[in-house]
């Protein structure tokens, strides 16, 4: 996957979330809930492959709700990765 305009790309390993690839690439993505699903401070927007991404989860879709999240954006600790995709966030 690619973390763009980082220009930092790494493969997914199995059952890997976003975040887990982002974090053992070293994009730094925002976090402060471990990854549980909670703080919504892991947003992306993907930018292309959605469909290499897994179905948001019953979490994801109750705190993005709530969170105002636009289409195309997703939580990266709760979006695992399946195949070739890019995200972005405002701070990159
Ligand atoms: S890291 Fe907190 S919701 Fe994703």
């Amino acid at each position: 996957m690619t973390f763009a305009p980082l220009g930092i790309t790494a493969a997914a390993l199995a059952n890997e979330s976003v975040l887990d690839v982002a974090r053992r690439a070293g994009a730094p993505l925002g976090n402060s809930c471990g990854g549980v699903g909670v703080c919504t401070r892991c947003k992306v927007r993907v930018v292309e492959g959605s469909e290499a991404l897994s179905a948001p989860t019953s979490i994801e879709l109750r705190f993005g709700a709530a969170n105002r999240f636009a289409a195309g954006e997703r939580m990266a600790c709760q979006a695992v990765v399946t195949g070739d995709c890019t995200v972005t966030t405002t701070y990159w």
